[in-house]
């Protein structure tokens, strides 16, 4: 996958220099290039922003240069077809793993970043095929988002993850449950023991514990999710259950 990123501030993405990503970078799995938006401007000052017509506090950042920067990071081998255009912005649609699972199947991936009050309407229009939010907040610019974006759309790429097996038992992911409690060794932490099922060998058992677990989580933590679930009809009676006796 190749990411190209469009920012007034390419430095902020050193920390997709390490860990996980840096390393898929640095293998090539993800290719990720920052495209400075300011080397695109064409006064001398190199100015990005000014005030917003019709008033309002902050400035705005101009149309031609975010035009210009995304018309570079266009360029061949990105291929229109194969890629998306995406604006980081707290108006877009939330991102959630559907949603990550969708952009990760692009094979270029052109990411926004707006910053002070926002990017004039016009770049918008003109080269974003989609707007996508992390949430119900405002940051000072999009890059914190596409940080967020880049990450989870990256461990998604074939061969970036150790196990293929990482990505499949997640909370969000298929089953679209919270995930169980892990544990690592020692067997004992301050008197806490891991649960007995665990180091008994008895994989049916230790999966149905998994299940059990994940479902309470979710009960308790994300029940909105349990209606997409897909649950079998014994879980759904024991959630029933569960519910009757948080409302005893
Ligand atoms: C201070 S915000 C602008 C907020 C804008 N005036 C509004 O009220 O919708 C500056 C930039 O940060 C980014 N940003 C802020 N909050 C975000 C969020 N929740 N998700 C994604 N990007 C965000 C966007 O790129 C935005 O252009």
């Amino acid at each position: 996958m190749r990411v190209r990123i469009l920012t007034l501030f390419p430095e902020m993405f050193d920390a997709l220099k390490s860990s996980v990503v840096g390393r898929a970078s640095r293998s090539g799995l993800v290719e990720i290039e920052t495209v400075d938006i300011r080397s695109f401007t064409r006064d001398k000052r190199h100015k990005a922003d000014d005030y917003a017509f019709g008033g309002g506090p902050g400035l705005v950042m101009y149309a031609q240069p975010v035009i210009d920067a995304m018309e570079y990071a266009s360029r061949p081998p990105f291929d229109p077809a194969s890629g998306r255009r995406v604006s980081l912005s707290p108006r877009g649609s939330v991102l959630t793993q559907r949603v990550v699972e969708r952009l990760a199947r692009y094979d270029n991936l052109a990411l926004l970043c707006g910053h002070y009050e926002g990017i004039d309407q016009r770049a918008l229009d003109a080269c974003v095929d989609e707007e996508i939010s992390i949430g119900d907040y405002i940051l000072t610019g999009g890059e914190p988002a596409a940080i967020v974006l880049v990450d989870a759309v990256s461990r998604l790429v074939p061969g970036v993850l150790g196990s293929s097996e990482s990505a499949r038992d997640e909370s969000f992911s298929d089953a679209g449950l919270l995930e169980y409690p892990q544990y690592t060794h020692p067997r004992v932490v301050n008197g806490a023991a891991v649960p007995d099922v665990l180091i008994g060998g008895n994989h049916a058992a230790i999966a149905a514990w998994k299940r059990e677990q994940s479902l309470r989580i979710t009960l308790e933590r994300r029940p909105d999710l349990l209606e997409r679930a897909g649950l079998t009809d014994k879980e759904k009676g024991l959630v029933a259950l569960w519910r009757q006796e948080q409302r005893a």
